[in-house]
């Protein structure tokens, strides 16, 4: 059965871009599945990414809202999984038009004060389209780009905790240099060595296991 899984904040530079195409790489080159990155943001900076890697990914790009609602049903027909980048900036609609059809939707959070509270707008919309589809999609909040060993980032786990009708996942991704590189280098940090990268690898396949086990119940 083909899973919908949108990466949604309306806040930009969170890390929906970043933990789009890694996600659509670990379905597709890592599992084998077949998976279609829909490019929702009209920065395009994901299907760049996607396109210019070295082993090809299927990718469309799609920012109208009503395009959205029409065309991801029939994509997801389709494909294995369906991984959708999503807009930033004051695009309700598009995003209502993804969380129409997700089932489960990943909010990319930096734990700073502002962008806690711009969380709170994303799991709204994520709240108004559960009580429309009966519980669907579910929300999954994780840290990104978190630095170790910080207060903000203890105070943050705290506050998601909070959050209702969303679930807070375990995994937290580090603030890290060889993720902020590999876009640069059209690459991911699958296809880097060294031990930072495979740090980055290590935390990347523990939150998307955990996001696929969600998908399971
Ligand atoms: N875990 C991370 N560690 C370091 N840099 C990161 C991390 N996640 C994202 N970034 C960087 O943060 C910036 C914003 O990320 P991006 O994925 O483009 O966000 P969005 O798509 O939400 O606007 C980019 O420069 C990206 O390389
Ligand atoms: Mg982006």
């Amino acid at each position: 059965m083909s899973q919908i899984i949108a990466i949604a904040n309306q806040k930009g530079g969170t890390g929906k871009s970043t933990t789009a195409v890694h996600l659509a790489y670990y379905l597709a080159i890592k599992k084998g599945y077949s998976t279609l990155l829909v490019d929702a943001d009209s920065q395009t900076s994901s299907s760049q990414w996607i396109n210019n890697l070295e082993k090809p990914i299927a990718f469309k790009v799609i920012h109208e809202k009503d395009e959205l609602f029409k065309e991801m049903p029939k994509l997801a027909k389709q494909y294995d999984y369906l991984i959708v980048d999503g807009p930033a900036g004051r695009l309700d609609d598009e995003t209502k038009a993804i969380l129409a059809w997700a089932n489960l939707v990943l909010v990319p959070i930096q734990p700073k004060v502002l962008d806690l509270s711009s969380t709170l707008k994303a799991v709204l919309l994520i709240n108004q389209a559960q009580e429309i589809r009966e519980g669907l999609p579910k929300g999954a909040l994780f840290l990104n780009r978190a630095k170790q060993g910080t207060r903000l980032k203890d105070e943050a786990t705290r506050f998601l905790r909070t959050v209702p009708g969303v679930i807070s996942l375990k995994t937290i991704i580090h603030d890290r240099e060889v993720i902020a590189d590999v876009p640069g280098q059209n690459i991911t940090v699958w296809t880097m060595t060294g031990r930072p990268a495979a740090e980055a690898r290590r935390e990347y396949t523990q939150l998307f296991n955990e996001i696929l086990d969600l998908l399971k119940i």
